[in-house]
């Protein structure tokens, strides 16, 4: 795999989308204390330019949620660190990096309801539409892209590019 060295989207584009998303969803949490609720890896930049773009009390806490062999999702998803939230009664904001078959979120989204949430919103910065195998939308979301992989600003290809600024393709050799 080859990272093309110009950015599918480059670093400023994503500061002014991240502050259009904090904008909305501040109004949108006006009057109430949101847990933010990141999942490792890939959201922890985008999780940590939100939560200081939103300027509003948050609380902030971490799930781990595992599928990806290189860039071909392995099916099984695999969760940890969920048992140390409390989420009952929280408006719960949960951070991904990026939704492909939307796999991952059903899953984590799943268990969370179970928790009985007061509210539970998606927030993505990247969406491949054209990848879903289950039903699945965000009601936040920064950019869709096409059927391609991406890595850089958290997002990985065996744990490598994740502290790119901006988001490239990696294209096949
Ligand atoms: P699903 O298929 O469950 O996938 O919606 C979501 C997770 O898969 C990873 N993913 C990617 N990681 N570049 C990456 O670095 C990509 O293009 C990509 N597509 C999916 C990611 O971890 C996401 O949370
Ligand atoms: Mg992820």
């Amino acid at each position: 795999m080859r990272l093309n060295p110009e950015p599918l989207i480059s670093p400023e584009r994503i500061a002014a989308r991240v502050g259009e998303m904090a904008a909305q969803i501040r109004a949108d949490y006006a009057g109430r204390r949101p847990l933010l609720l990141c999942v490792l890896k890939g959201a922890a930049f985008f999780t940590a330019d939100l939560a200081r773009a939103l300027a509003m009390d948050t609380d902030l806490e971490f799930v781990r949620a595992r599928s990806y062999v290189g860039t071909r999702s392995g099916g099984e998803v695999s969760l940890s660190r969920m048992d140390d939230l409390k989420i009952t009664g929280r408006h719960v904001l949960l951070i991904e990096d990026i939704v492909d078959t939307g796999r991952t979120l059903s899953r984590l989204c799943g268990r969370l309801r179970d928790c009985e949430p007061a509210s539970l919103a998606l927030v993505t910065l990247l969406d491949k539409p054209g990848r879903r195998e289950v039903p699945m939308r965000a009601d936040y979301t920064g950019f869709e892209i096409g059927n391609q992989f991406v890595v850089g600003y958290g997002l990985d290809y065996e744990e490598q590019y994740r502290q790119l600024p901006g988001v490239y393709l990696l294209e096949e050799d």
